[in-house]
């Protein structure tokens, strides 16, 4: 896979004017992450809460400086966000004095764009979420998860090329959260963007990436990339395949939840092939779409 976007040695530390009265000492929020991602790769950012997760995204997104180490996106070392990124929050930050179709349409207003086919892929966005009929409804009229998913058409309004998704779901209840990972997995396979996307959900992590990199504690380092070789379409049957709860196993053995299990046997040679068993991260990366 072409790589996309290349991470080499990125440094993250908040000097003590940046902290709160009373800090001793500047916090090293991320050590060295040197990672890569391929074109229209999903990769999760797993973690524990505090880890830099937020960080290491923010400066990936041109948001924020990095103290040392370097981020290119398509050869270009990002300095600033750049107009073909689109942005998806943990609170979908809507206006309030705007109409949903308004909110939706305000990325483009920025990068001056607004134009017919920009107000047809507004509406097109809102039918595909299911949101067609609330496109003239304020945000307080819609649920969290309404509103969420108009966060969602805001950022892909400009058509972005790298989605970065900083725990989008998390403050959704469990049933709109499933429902938010396939609507995220049918809107990949129609824009091909590639996405990094931050979530400290093992199972979010799984279902929907082709890639989970797993972090240590602060300062956040990337302990374990796990190629995710389930195959597409998914749906929820995926989540009670054996080879998901694998890779579910494998990913909570990297963060430390689980320590006492031995791990997973891995399948039979007939089912892994050469590259064989539950650590064998598999090349190539086909994606199925
Ligand atoms: N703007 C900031 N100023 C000072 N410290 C920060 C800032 N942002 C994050 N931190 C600190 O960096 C560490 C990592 O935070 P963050 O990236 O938000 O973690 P995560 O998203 O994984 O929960 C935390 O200790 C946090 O307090
Ligand atoms: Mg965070």
């Amino acid at each position: 896979m072409k790589p996309f976007g290349v991470l080499d040695d990125v440094r993250k530390v908040f000097e003590r004017s940046e902290l709160g009265r009373g800090a001793r000492e500047p916090l090293v929020a991320i050590e060295s992450i040197s990672c890569t991602f391929g074109e229209g790769e999903l990769v999760s950012l797993l973690g524990p809460s505090g880890c830099g997760k937020t960080t290491l995204l923010r400066i990936i997104a041109g948001l924020m400086p990095k103290s040392a180490g370097s981020v290119r996106i398509r050869g270009e070392e990002v300095v600033e966000p750049h107009a073909d990124f689109g942005f998806v929050f943990q609170t979908p930050n809507l206006m309030p004095w705007r109409s949903v179709i308004d909110n939706v349409l305000f990325p483009l207003e920025i990068i001056g764009r607004l134009d017919a086919a920009g107000r047809k892929r507004a509406h097109d966005l809102l039918e595909i979420v299911g949101l067609g009929d609330f496109h003239a409804s304020r945000p307080h009229q819609l649920s969290g998860g309404m509103q969420q998913r108009v966060s969602l058409c805001r950022a892909l309004v400009h058509q972005p090329t790298l989605i970065l998704m900083d725990e989008p779901f998390g403050a959704l209840d469990e049933l709109t959260r499933m429902e938010m990972n396939d609507l995220l997995l049918d809107i990949r396979v129609r824009t091909r963007a590639t996405v990094v996307f931050v979530t400290h959900s093992i199972a979010e992590a799984v279902y929907l990436s082709d890639r989970v990199l797993v972090f240590s504690r602060r300062p956040g380092r990337i302990v374990e990339d796990i190629t995710v070789d389930l195959p597409y379409p998914r749906s929820a049957a995926t989540r009670y395949t054996a080879r998901f709860s694998e890779l579910d196993q494998r990913a909570s053995r990297a963060l430390g939840v689980i320590k006492d299990v031995p791990p997973p046997v891995a399948h039979g040679a007939s089912d892994d092939g050469p590259h064989g068993g539950v650590h064998g991260a598999l090349q190539g990366g086909t994606h199925g779409h």
